[in-house]
């Protein structure tokens, strides 16, 4: 079975083909160099870039994977959530080709998409339930209880910032670009000095599940503006400092309720997801944990993975439509 699956919820237009679990090609058209400028997506703009490159991403996938229009059994998309006008242009398209072509079209969750981009590259079997899922994005932070393949109920989510938001808020207010999380993780690790914990731990209440990342942006922003009150400028040593501070105050916040879910549910499996579980530092911290405490831990198989592609929109189509779901 040839599947073709389409990602346009924010700020990447996405094009996937696989036969069956097999991804046989993944074309990704970035808009990061657009969204630099303003440091941010602005959904008109985004909405435009995808109508622009949706087409040329289809072609180049489809020759990539030396698969026909024609021979396509199946067509996914991610429906919601997502920007509108973003998701709006890969919908049509998925609408159109499915239509045309007389075949099945699937609507795709993405933060459901994002928690099945740890099937790409594995067995079905290395995933097992009951897992708890953290699902950390920019623009959503969830915990799961991740019951079956296709069962899931909601733990505890952010009442406020997600923490990839946080991320990019942070490097805006050094003047850095966007996307945050890669050049705020990089600074971190250039940064030579021990960990301070000049950044509070927010974790609401001991027991709570849930997240809340606008105070730590406040108190990094505050750190920030005090710097440059006290210096005139921020300069490349602070920026690494309070990059590593940061960082590993996320990193903390995440592990910490990842792992109280666990241990509240009783689970043994736990499973990364989201643009933010590219980050090499909160991988290894849940990794490190989860090796010490007995756990099993899963998480993207590549980095290309974790943040927003079409390959996790193909993988969850092929099981659902094989599922009948
Ligand atoms: O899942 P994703 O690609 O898009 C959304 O659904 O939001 O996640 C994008 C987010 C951005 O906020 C970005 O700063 C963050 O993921 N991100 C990272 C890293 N790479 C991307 N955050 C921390 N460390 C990284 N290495
Ligand atoms: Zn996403």
């Amino acid at each position: 079975m040839f599947l073709l699956a389409f990602e346009t919820s924010c700020d990447d237009t996405s094009v996937a083909v696989f036969r069956d679990t097999e991804l046989l090609s993944l074309v990704t058209v970035s808009q990061i160099a657009e969204h630099t400028k303003t440091s941010g997506v602005v959904p008109e703009v985004a909405a435009r870039l995808h109508a622009g490159n949706a087409l040329g991403a289809l072609e180049d996938a489809l020759s990539k994977a030396g698969v026909a229009l024609s021979e396509i059994d199946v067509v996914a998309c991610t429906a919601n959530p997502g920007l509108v006008t973003s998701l709006l242009v890969g919908k049509t398209v998925a609408k159109t080709l499915a239509e045309t072509l007389k075949k099945p079209l699937l609507w795709i969750d993405h933060i459901e998409a994002h928690m099945f981009a740890n099937y790409l590259e594995r067995d079905e079997s290395d995933i097992r339930f009951p897992a708890v899922c953290l699902t950390v994005s920019g623009g959503h932070n969830e915990i799961y209880l991740w019951k079956s393949m296709f069962e899931r109920e909601l733990l505890g989510e952010t009442m406020d910032d997600a923490a990839g938001e946080a991320f990019d808020k942070v490097a805006k207010a050094m003047g850095l670009g966007f996307p945050g999380g890669p050049v705020i993780s990089k600074l971190a690790a250039e940064y030579e000095g021990a960990y301070r914990g000049i950044f509070p731990v927010v974790t609401l209440s001991k027991d709570s599940l849930d997240f809340s990342f606008s105070g730590l942006k406040t108190a990094v922003k505050r750190e920030i503006d005090l710097r440059i009150a006290k210096n005139g400028t921020l300069d490349v040593a602070d920026m690494r400092e309070i990059s590593f501070e940061f960082e590993r105050t996320v990193a903390e916040i995440l592990s910490r309720k990842l792992f109280l879910a666990a241990e509240k549910t009783g689970v043994n499996n736990l499973v990364l997801a989201g643009g933010v579980s590219a980050n090499d530092f909160l991988r290894k911290t849940i990794a490190d944990r989860s090796e010490r405490e007995g756990y099993r831990f899963v998480c993207p198989v590549s980095k290309v993975y974790s943040q927003d592609n079409a390959a996790m929109v193909g993988i969850l189509a092929y099981y659902r439509f094989r599922e009948g779901k």
